[in-house]
Protein backbone atom coordinates (compact mmCIF):
# COMPACT_ATOMS: atom_id res chain seq x y z
CA UNK A 1 0.00 0.00 0.00
CA UNK A 2 2.86 2.47 0.81
CA UNK A 3 4.00 1.91 -3.29
CA UNK A 4 0.20 3.17 -3.90
CA UNK A 5 0.04 5.76 -1.78
CA UNK A 6 3.73 7.06 -2.85
CA UNK A 7 2.38 6.93 -6.54
CA UNK A 8 -0.79 8.60 -5.58
CA UNK A 9 1.64 11.66 -3.96
CA UNK A 10 3.58 11.76 -7.45
CA UNK A 11 -0.19 11.94 -8.76
CA UNK A 12 -1.09 15.18 -6.25
CA UNK A 13 2.47 16.67 -7.30
CA UNK A 14 2.40 16.24 -11.09
CA UNK A 15 -0.76 18.42 -10.65
CA UNK A 16 1.74 20.97 -9.05
CA UNK A 17 4.23 20.69 -11.95
CA UNK A 18 7.03 18.33 -10.30
CA UNK A 19 8.48 15.45 -11.97
CA UNK A 20 10.13 12.40 -10.65
CA UNK A 21 13.86 12.63 -10.61
CA UNK A 22 15.97 9.48 -10.91
CA UNK A 23 18.54 10.59 -8.29
CA UNK A 24 18.22 11.61 -4.80
CA UNK A 25 20.78 14.59 -5.35
CA UNK A 26 18.73 16.04 -8.51
CA UNK A 27 15.69 16.17 -6.03
CA UNK A 28 14.09 19.59 -4.84
CA UNK A 29 11.63 17.89 -2.81
CA UNK A 30 12.20 14.26 -0.93
CA UNK A 31 9.77 12.52 0.46
CA UNK A 32 10.09 9.59 2.96
CA UNK A 33 7.11 7.40 2.72
CA UNK A 34 7.19 5.04 5.55
CA UNK A 35 6.47 1.98 7.59
CA UNK A 36 5.48 2.24 11.32
CA UNK A 37 4.75 -1.51 11.73
CA UNK A 38 7.90 -2.92 13.65
CA UNK A 39 10.86 -1.17 15.30
CA UNK A 40 13.33 -1.86 12.49
CA UNK A 41 11.02 -0.30 9.91
CA UNK A 42 11.24 2.82 12.31
CA UNK A 43 14.90 2.82 12.72
CA UNK A 44 15.12 3.18 8.81
CA UNK A 45 13.16 6.69 8.90
CA UNK A 46 15.23 8.43 11.21
CA UNK A 47 18.90 6.93 9.56
CA UNK A 48 17.51 7.93 5.97
CA UNK A 49 17.15 11.29 7.46
CA UNK A 50 20.82 11.60 8.25
CA UNK A 51 21.62 10.36 5.02
CA UNK A 52 18.91 13.08 3.27
CA UNK A 53 20.20 15.78 5.89
CA UNK A 54 23.82 15.60 4.35
CA UNK A 55 22.41 15.80 0.88
CA UNK A 56 20.55 18.59 1.66
CA UNK A 57 23.57 20.39 3.01
CA UNK A 58 25.66 19.32 0.13
CA UNK A 59 23.27 20.83 -2.21
CA UNK A 60 23.06 24.11 0.00
CA UNK A 61 26.58 24.51 -1.09
CA UNK A 62 25.85 24.42 -4.67
CA UNK A 63 23.10 27.43 -4.40
CA UNK A 64 20.07 24.48 -4.46
CA UNK A 65 17.05 24.18 -1.82
CA UNK A 66 15.97 21.09 -0.65
CA UNK A 67 12.69 20.46 1.26
CA UNK A 68 11.84 17.27 3.27
CA UNK A 69 8.79 15.74 4.09
CA UNK A 70 8.28 12.55 6.43
CA UNK A 71 5.00 10.74 5.17
CA UNK A 72 3.10 7.60 5.88
CA UNK A 73 2.36 5.66 9.44
CA UNK A 74 5.73 7.04 10.84
CA UNK A 75 4.34 10.38 10.13
CA UNK A 76 1.11 9.60 11.84
CA UNK A 77 2.38 7.88 14.65
CA UNK A 78 4.78 10.54 15.82
CA UNK A 79 3.94 13.80 14.35
CA UNK A 80 5.69 17.01 15.19
CA UNK A 81 7.94 14.93 16.88
CA UNK A 82 9.85 13.93 14.01
CA UNK A 83 10.39 17.66 13.41
CA UNK A 84 12.26 18.10 16.81
CA UNK A 85 13.93 15.06 16.83
CA UNK A 86 14.87 15.83 12.71
CA UNK A 87 14.74 19.34 12.09
CA UNK A 88 15.55 18.99 8.29
CA UNK A 89 12.13 17.90 8.12
CA UNK A 90 9.55 20.75 6.59
CA UNK A 91 6.49 18.90 6.29
CA UNK A 92 4.76 15.52 8.47
CA UNK A 93 1.50 14.90 6.46
CA UNK A 94 -0.30 11.45 7.51
CA UNK A 95 -1.55 8.72 5.16
CA UNK A 96 -5.31 9.81 5.08
CA UNK A 97 -3.99 13.69 4.89
CA UNK A 98 -1.76 13.42 1.58
CA UNK A 99 -4.25 14.94 -0.72
CA UNK A 100 -3.32 18.30 0.98
CA UNK A 101 0.73 17.94 0.53
CA UNK A 102 0.51 21.40 -1.67
CA UNK A 103 -1.30 23.74 1.30
CA UNK A 104 1.27 21.88 3.85
CA UNK A 105 3.99 22.72 1.28
CA UNK A 106 3.17 25.99 1.59
CA UNK A 107 2.96 26.18 4.95
CA UNK A 108 3.85 29.72 6.26
CA UNK A 109 4.57 27.94 10.18
CA UNK A 110 6.06 24.64 11.14
CA UNK A 111 2.75 24.35 13.08
CA UNK A 112 1.07 23.98 10.28
CA UNK A 113 2.93 22.19 8.23
CA UNK A 114 1.66 18.76 9.89
CA UNK A 115 -1.15 17.05 9.32
CA UNK A 116 -2.08 13.66 10.86
CA UNK A 117 -5.50 14.33 10.87
CA UNK A 118 -8.31 11.52 9.86
CA UNK A 119 -10.38 14.14 7.70
CA UNK A 120 -13.90 13.76 7.46
CA UNK A 121 -13.54 14.76 3.00
CA UNK A 122 -12.38 11.44 1.39
CA UNK A 123 -9.08 11.76 0.47
CA UNK A 124 -9.85 10.09 -2.58
CA UNK A 125 -12.22 12.28 -3.95
CA UNK A 126 -9.83 14.95 -3.17
CA UNK A 127 -6.48 12.98 -5.11
CA UNK A 128 -6.67 13.76 -8.89
CA UNK A 129 -6.79 10.97 -11.62
CA UNK A 130 -4.46 8.53 -11.89
CA UNK A 131 -1.23 9.11 -13.90
CA UNK A 132 0.02 6.16 -14.42
CA UNK A 133 3.81 6.14 -15.83
CA UNK A 134 3.88 3.86 -19.33
CA UNK A 135 6.69 1.71 -18.31
CA UNK A 136 4.46 0.39 -15.07
CA UNK A 137 1.22 -0.16 -16.62
CA UNK A 138 -0.01 -3.22 -16.99
CA UNK A 139 -0.24 -4.10 -13.69
CA UNK A 140 -1.34 -1.69 -11.01
CA UNK A 141 -2.47 -1.19 -7.28
CA UNK A 142 -6.30 -0.37 -6.53
CA UNK A 143 -7.18 0.75 -3.22
CA UNK A 144 -10.20 -0.70 -2.08
CA UNK A 145 -10.40 -0.38 1.46
CA UNK A 146 -8.19 1.23 4.43
CA UNK A 147 -7.69 0.41 8.09
CA UNK A 148 -8.72 -1.97 10.41
CA UNK A 149 -10.77 -2.43 13.47
CA UNK A 150 -9.35 -6.12 14.24
CA UNK A 151 -6.64 -4.90 16.72
CA UNK A 152 -4.42 -7.64 17.06
CA UNK A 153 -3.14 -7.28 20.52
CA UNK A 154 0.59 -7.08 18.34
CA UNK A 155 -0.19 -4.25 15.52
CA UNK A 156 -0.27 -0.52 14.87
CA UNK A 157 -2.46 -0.09 11.99
CA UNK A 158 -5.62 0.04 13.48
CA UNK A 159 -4.03 3.12 15.52
CA UNK A 160 -1.90 4.41 12.56
CA UNK A 161 -4.12 3.51 9.26
CA UNK A 162 -7.42 4.42 11.59
CA UNK A 163 -10.95 2.81 11.30
CA UNK A 164 -11.67 0.29 8.81
CA UNK A 165 -13.25 1.97 5.70
CA UNK A 166 -14.26 0.88 2.03
CA UNK A 167 -14.19 3.01 -1.23
CA UNK A 168 -17.77 3.12 -2.99
CA UNK A 169 -18.22 0.50 -5.84
CA UNK A 170 -18.78 3.28 -8.10
CA UNK A 171 -15.72 5.05 -7.41
CA UNK A 172 -13.93 2.09 -7.67
CA UNK A 173 -15.52 0.73 -10.98
CA UNK A 174 -14.24 4.70 -12.25
CA UNK A 175 -10.74 4.51 -10.87
CA UNK A 176 -10.63 0.90 -12.61
CA UNK A 177 -12.16 1.67 -16.12
CA UNK A 178 -9.61 4.69 -16.32
CA UNK A 179 -6.70 2.38 -15.46
CA UNK A 180 -7.71 -0.35 -18.06
CA UNK A 181 -7.92 2.54 -20.85
CA UNK A 182 -4.39 3.38 -19.81
CA UNK A 183 -3.65 -0.17 -20.99
CA UNK A 184 -3.18 -1.73 -17.61
CA UNK A 185 -4.64 -5.77 -17.44
CA UNK A 186 -3.83 -6.72 -13.97
CA UNK A 187 -5.51 -5.34 -10.39
CA UNK A 188 -4.11 -5.49 -6.82
CA UNK A 189 -6.78 -4.66 -5.36
CA UNK A 190 -5.05 -3.31 -2.08
CA UNK A 191 -6.34 -2.74 1.74
CA UNK A 192 -5.02 -3.40 5.21
CA UNK A 193 -7.96 -5.51 5.42
CA UNK A 194 -8.84 -6.17 1.78
CA UNK A 195 -11.29 -8.73 2.51
CA UNK A 196 -13.38 -6.81 4.77
CA UNK A 197 -14.35 -4.73 1.40
CA UNK A 198 -17.70 -3.93 1.69
CA UNK A 199 -19.99 -1.61 -0.46
CA UNK A 200 -23.43 -0.59 -1.48
CA UNK A 201 -23.79 -2.42 -5.19
CA UNK A 202 -25.99 -0.94 -7.90
CA UNK A 203 -28.57 -2.95 -7.21
CA UNK A 204 -28.62 -1.63 -3.71
CA UNK A 205 -27.48 -4.90 -1.90
CA UNK A 206 -24.44 -4.89 -0.19
CA UNK A 207 -21.44 -6.51 -2.06
CA UNK A 208 -18.54 -7.91 -0.50
CA UNK A 209 -15.28 -8.74 -2.05
CA UNK A 210 -16.03 -11.95 -3.95
CA UNK A 211 -18.84 -10.09 -5.86
CA UNK A 212 -16.76 -6.58 -6.53
CA UNK A 213 -13.97 -9.39 -7.78
CA UNK A 214 -16.63 -10.37 -10.45
CA UNK A 215 -17.48 -7.08 -11.30
CA UNK A 216 -14.43 -6.78 -12.00
CA UNK A 217 -13.38 -9.68 -13.89
CA UNK A 218 -16.44 -8.73 -16.43
CA UNK A 219 -14.96 -5.23 -17.18
CA UNK A 220 -13.06 -5.32 -20.91
CA UNK A 221 -9.45 -5.32 -20.49
CA UNK A 222 -9.00 -6.64 -16.96
CA UNK A 223 -7.05 -10.28 -17.27
CA UNK A 224 -5.66 -10.44 -13.70
CA UNK A 225 -7.41 -10.11 -10.23
CA UNK A 226 -5.33 -10.44 -7.16
CA UNK A 227 -6.14 -8.80 -3.73
CA UNK A 228 -3.64 -8.17 -0.93
CA UNK A 229 -4.14 -8.61 2.65
CA UNK A 230 -6.81 -11.01 3.89
CA UNK A 231 -7.68 -11.99 6.82
CA UNK A 232 -9.17 -15.54 7.87
CA UNK A 233 -11.98 -14.46 9.52
CA UNK A 234 -13.19 -12.79 6.46
CA UNK A 235 -12.76 -15.81 3.78
CA UNK A 236 -16.42 -15.88 3.00
CA UNK A 237 -18.27 -18.39 1.01
CA UNK A 238 -18.39 -15.94 -1.73
CA UNK A 239 -14.71 -14.61 -2.43
CA UNK A 240 -13.58 -18.35 -1.92
CA UNK A 241 -16.20 -19.09 -5.16
CA UNK A 242 -14.80 -16.53 -6.76
CA UNK A 243 -11.88 -18.79 -6.91
CA UNK A 244 -13.22 -21.43 -8.24
CA UNK A 245 -15.43 -19.40 -10.87
CA UNK A 246 -13.45 -16.51 -12.03
CA UNK A 247 -10.69 -17.37 -14.29
CA UNK A 248 -9.26 -13.72 -13.65
CA UNK A 249 -8.60 -14.45 -10.21
CA UNK A 250 -4.95 -15.55 -9.96
CA UNK A 251 -4.58 -18.53 -7.96
CA UNK A 252 -2.71 -16.91 -4.96
CA UNK A 253 -3.42 -16.18 -1.79
CA UNK A 254 -1.73 -14.23 0.79
CA UNK A 255 -3.59 -15.30 4.05
CA UNK A 256 -1.77 -13.92 7.28
CA UNK A 257 -1.93 -16.61 10.07
CA UNK A 258 1.36 -15.60 12.41
CA UNK A 259 0.89 -18.52 14.68
CA UNK A 260 0.22 -21.86 14.92
CA UNK A 261 -0.48 -22.34 19.03
CA UNK A 262 -4.31 -21.75 20.12
CA UNK A 263 -3.00 -20.40 22.95
CA UNK A 264 -0.89 -18.21 21.45
CA UNK A 265 -3.84 -16.83 18.56
CA UNK A 266 -5.90 -15.95 21.35
CA UNK A 267 -3.85 -14.23 23.37
CA UNK A 268 -2.98 -11.97 19.43
CA UNK A 269 -6.88 -11.32 19.55
CA UNK A 270 -6.44 -13.27 16.21
CA UNK A 271 -10.08 -14.84 16.34
CA UNK A 272 -9.54 -18.19 14.72
CA UNK A 273 -7.62 -21.31 15.92
CA UNK A 274 -5.29 -23.04 13.97
CA UNK A 275 -7.72 -25.69 13.29
CA UNK A 276 -10.40 -23.31 12.05
CA UNK A 277 -7.35 -21.98 9.48
CA UNK A 278 -6.95 -25.12 8.32
CA UNK A 279 -10.25 -25.44 7.94
CA UNK A 280 -10.40 -22.43 5.80
CA UNK A 281 -7.14 -23.61 3.56
CA UNK A 282 -9.38 -26.84 2.90
CA UNK A 283 -11.99 -25.33 1.19
CA UNK A 284 -9.99 -22.85 -0.61
CA UNK A 285 -8.08 -25.28 -1.99
CA UNK A 286 -11.33 -27.56 -2.66
CA UNK A 287 -12.57 -24.41 -4.66
CA UNK A 288 -9.05 -23.98 -6.20
CA UNK A 289 -6.23 -26.86 -6.17
CA UNK A 290 -3.41 -25.38 -7.17
CA UNK A 291 -3.32 -22.34 -5.36
CA UNK A 292 -0.36 -21.06 -3.94
CA UNK A 293 -0.77 -20.05 -0.56
CA UNK A 294 1.26 -17.49 1.42
CA UNK A 295 1.59 -16.17 4.62
CA UNK A 296 2.48 -14.03 7.69
CA UNK A 297 4.34 -15.17 10.77
CA UNK A 298 5.44 -13.79 14.01
CA UNK A 299 7.80 -15.60 16.52
CA UNK A 300 8.27 -14.67 19.70
CA UNK A 301 5.29 -13.26 21.15
CA UNK A 302 4.68 -12.38 24.61
CA UNK A 303 4.65 -15.50 26.59
CA UNK A 304 5.61 -18.20 23.82
CA UNK A 305 6.65 -21.22 24.70
CA UNK A 306 9.11 -23.89 23.12
CA UNK A 307 5.46 -26.09 22.57
CA UNK A 308 3.71 -23.01 21.03
CA UNK A 309 6.45 -22.41 18.63
CA UNK A 310 6.30 -26.44 17.53
CA UNK A 311 2.63 -25.93 16.97
CA UNK A 312 3.70 -22.85 14.38
CA UNK A 313 6.06 -25.12 12.89
CA UNK A 314 3.69 -28.36 13.28
CA UNK A 315 1.01 -25.63 10.69
CA UNK A 316 4.14 -24.90 8.35
CA UNK A 317 4.22 -28.54 7.58
CA UNK A 318 0.59 -29.19 7.23
CA UNK A 319 0.07 -26.29 5.01
CA UNK A 320 2.91 -26.10 2.27
CA UNK A 321 3.11 -22.37 1.93
CA UNK A 322 4.27 -21.39 -1.89
CA UNK A 323 5.46 -18.37 0.46
CA UNK A 324 5.65 -16.04 3.37
CA UNK A 325 6.81 -13.37 5.49
CA UNK A 326 8.55 -13.96 8.96
CA UNK A 327 9.12 -11.55 11.64
CA UNK A 328 10.67 -11.39 15.22
CA UNK A 329 7.90 -9.72 17.37
CA UNK A 330 8.49 -6.12 17.63
CA UNK A 331 6.91 -4.56 20.81
CA UNK A 332 5.35 -1.60 19.94
CA UNK A 333 4.58 1.79 21.71
CA UNK A 334 0.71 1.74 22.51
CA UNK A 335 -0.53 -1.77 21.82
CA UNK A 336 -1.76 -4.44 24.21
CA UNK A 337 1.26 -6.88 24.07
CA UNK A 338 3.75 -4.40 24.14
CA UNK A 339 2.73 -3.93 27.73
CA UNK A 340 2.99 -7.73 29.04
CA UNK A 341 5.22 -9.01 31.45
CA UNK A 342 6.25 -12.20 29.92
CA UNK A 343 9.00 -10.43 26.52
CA UNK A 344 10.59 -13.46 24.82
CA UNK A 345 14.52 -12.98 24.89
CA UNK A 346 16.10 -11.81 21.99
CA UNK A 347 18.11 -14.78 21.16
CA UNK A 348 15.06 -17.04 21.50
CA UNK A 349 13.06 -14.77 18.72
CA UNK A 350 16.21 -15.20 16.74
CA UNK A 351 16.63 -19.01 17.26
CA UNK A 352 13.13 -19.85 16.27
CA UNK A 353 12.76 -17.18 13.58
CA UNK A 354 15.75 -19.12 11.74
CA UNK A 355 14.52 -21.94 12.38
CA UNK A 356 11.16 -21.22 10.79
CA UNK A 357 12.54 -19.78 7.89
CA UNK A 358 14.48 -22.63 6.96
CA UNK A 359 10.92 -24.78 6.81
CA UNK A 360 9.45 -21.81 4.73
CA UNK A 361 11.90 -21.60 2.46
CA UNK A 362 12.61 -25.40 2.08
CA UNK A 363 8.40 -25.04 1.04
CA UNK A 364 9.49 -22.07 -1.20
CA UNK A 365 11.90 -24.00 -2.88
CA UNK A 366 9.77 -27.32 -3.87
CA UNK A 367 6.97 -24.72 -4.88
CA UNK A 368 9.49 -23.19 -7.14
CA UNK A 369 10.67 -27.01 -8.34
CA UNK A 370 7.56 -28.00 -9.31
CA UNK A 371 6.99 -25.48 -11.74
CA UNK A 372 9.99 -26.15 -13.94
CA UNK A 373 8.43 -28.56 -17.61
CA UNK A 374 5.08 -26.74 -16.70
CA UNK A 375 3.52 -24.53 -19.34
CA UNK A 376 2.58 -21.14 -18.40
CA UNK A 377 1.09 -17.40 -18.91
CA UNK A 378 3.11 -14.99 -17.92
CA UNK A 379 1.86 -11.12 -17.74
CA UNK A 380 4.76 -9.33 -19.32
CA UNK A 381 5.38 -6.21 -17.16
CA UNK A 382 8.85 -4.97 -18.18
CA UNK A 383 12.22 -5.67 -20.24
CA UNK A 384 14.48 -8.06 -18.06
CA UNK A 385 17.85 -7.12 -17.44
CA UNK A 386 19.51 -9.15 -20.31
CA UNK A 387 19.28 -7.87 -24.05
CA UNK A 388 16.27 -8.78 -25.42
CA UNK A 389 15.04 -10.36 -22.09
CA UNK A 390 11.66 -9.87 -20.84
CA UNK A 391 10.15 -10.03 -17.01
CA UNK A 392 6.92 -10.97 -15.87
CA UNK A 393 4.73 -12.71 -13.20
CA UNK A 394 3.24 -16.32 -13.07
CA UNK A 395 -0.15 -16.83 -12.12
CA UNK A 396 1.53 -17.82 -8.44
CA UNK A 397 3.33 -14.59 -8.33
CA UNK A 398 6.70 -15.80 -9.47
CA UNK A 399 9.19 -14.06 -11.29
CA UNK A 400 9.63 -15.18 -14.72
CA UNK A 401 11.87 -14.22 -17.23
CA UNK A 402 12.50 -15.54 -20.66
CA UNK A 403 13.98 -14.35 -24.48
CA UNK A 404 11.45 -12.54 -26.32
CA UNK A 405 10.45 -10.26 -29.33
CA UNK A 406 9.56 -6.97 -28.18
CA UNK A 407 5.96 -6.44 -28.64
CA UNK A 408 5.18 -9.11 -26.32
CA UNK A 409 5.72 -6.20 -23.98
CA UNK A 410 2.66 -4.97 -21.91
CA UNK A 411 0.65 -8.74 -23.05
CA UNK A 412 -0.20 -11.87 -22.49
CA UNK A 413 2.97 -14.50 -23.14
CA UNK A 414 2.78 -18.42 -22.86
CA UNK A 415 6.38 -20.18 -21.26
CA UNK A 416 7.49 -23.28 -20.82
CA UNK A 417 9.80 -23.17 -17.74
CA UNK A 418 12.70 -24.16 -17.97
CA UNK A 419 14.49 -23.97 -14.71
CA UNK A 420 13.52 -22.72 -11.18
CA UNK A 421 16.69 -20.39 -9.70
CA UNK A 422 15.75 -19.30 -5.65
CA UNK A 423 14.40 -15.84 -6.91
CA UNK A 424 12.41 -16.49 -10.50
CA UNK A 425 11.78 -19.02 -12.84
CA UNK A 426 13.33 -18.98 -16.17
CA UNK A 427 11.61 -19.68 -19.28
CA UNK A 428 11.42 -20.13 -23.00
CA UNK A 429 8.81 -18.36 -25.15
CA UNK A 430 6.29 -20.25 -27.17
CA UNK A 431 4.06 -17.63 -28.20
CA UNK A 432 1.73 -14.89 -27.53
CA UNK A 433 -1.42 -16.58 -25.19
CA UNK A 434 -3.94 -18.26 -26.83
CA UNK A 435 -1.47 -18.95 -29.69
CA UNK A 436 -0.70 -22.49 -27.71
CA UNK A 437 -3.07 -24.89 -27.01
CA UNK A 438 -4.08 -27.23 -23.73
CA UNK A 439 -1.77 -25.95 -21.28
CA UNK A 440 -2.58 -24.71 -18.25
CA UNK A 441 -2.44 -20.93 -17.99
CA UNK A 442 -3.05 -20.53 -14.73
CA UNK A 443 -6.49 -20.20 -15.45
CA UNK A 444 -8.41 -23.20 -14.54
CA UNK A 445 -5.56 -25.92 -15.11
CA UNK A 446 -6.87 -29.60 -15.91
CA UNK A 447 -6.27 -31.64 -12.77
CA UNK A 448 -3.31 -33.49 -13.96
CA UNK A 449 -1.47 -30.86 -14.84
CA UNK A 450 -1.02 -29.27 -11.25
CA UNK A 451 1.62 -28.70 -9.47
CA UNK A 452 1.54 -31.03 -6.44
CA UNK A 453 1.58 -28.93 -3.20
CA UNK A 454 4.29 -28.74 -0.90
CA UNK A 455 1.72 -30.52 1.43
CA UNK A 456 1.66 -33.55 -1.23
CA UNK A 457 5.21 -33.19 -1.47
CA UNK A 458 5.65 -33.78 2.38
CA UNK A 459 3.23 -36.57 2.26
CA UNK A 460 5.43 -38.52 -0.34
CA UNK A 461 8.30 -37.68 1.22
CA UNK A 462 6.89 -39.51 4.61
N1 LIG B 1 5.90 -7.40 15.44
C1 LIG B 1 6.26 -8.24 14.43
N2 LIG B 1 5.55 -8.36 13.30
C2 LIG B 1 4.43 -7.62 13.17
N3 LIG B 1 3.53 -7.53 12.19
C3 LIG B 1 2.60 -6.63 12.53
N4 LIG B 1 2.87 -6.12 13.74
C4 LIG B 1 4.01 -6.73 14.17
C5 LIG B 1 4.79 -6.63 15.36
N5 LIG B 1 4.45 -5.84 16.36
C6 LIG B 1 3.59 -8.36 10.99
C7 LIG B 1 2.38 -9.30 10.92
C8 LIG B 1 1.55 -8.68 9.83
C9 LIG B 1 2.64 -8.09 8.95
C10 LIG B 1 2.18 -7.04 8.00
O1 LIG B 1 3.56 -7.54 9.85
O2 LIG B 1 2.82 -10.58 10.56
O3 LIG B 1 0.75 -9.61 9.15
FE1 LIG C 1 -2.99 -5.49 12.15
FE2 LIG C 1 -3.87 -7.18 10.23
FE3 LIG C 1 -4.55 -7.56 12.83
FE4 LIG C 1 -5.59 -5.48 11.46
S1 LIG C 1 -5.92 -7.70 11.05
S2 LIG C 1 -4.80 -5.42 13.55
S3 LIG C 1 -3.85 -4.91 10.15
S4 LIG C 1 -2.47 -7.69 11.92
Amino acid sequence: MNVYDAERMADVLAAQGYVETPSIDDADLVILNTCHIREKAVEKVYSELGRVRENKAERARDGKETRVVVAGCVAQAEGAEIMRRAPVVDVVVGPQSYHRLPELLAAKSRDQAVDTEFPVEDKFRQLPARRIAPQRNVSAFLTIQEGCDKFCTFCVVPYTRGAESSRSVEALMTEARRLTGLGVREFTLLGQNVNAWHGEGPDGKTWTLGRLLRQLADMEGVERLRYTTSHPRDMDDELIDAHRDLPQVMPYLHLPVQAGSDRILAAMNRRHTADEYRRIIDRIRGARPDIALSSDFIVGFPGETDADFAATMRLVDDIGFASAFSFKYSQRPGTPAAEQADQIPEQVKADRLAELQAALERDRAAFNRSMAGRVIDVLVERRGRQPGQMAGKSPYLQGVHFDAPDDILGQMATVEVIEASAGSLLGRYLGPAGSVPDHATGIAPAPAEQPPSPQQRNANAA
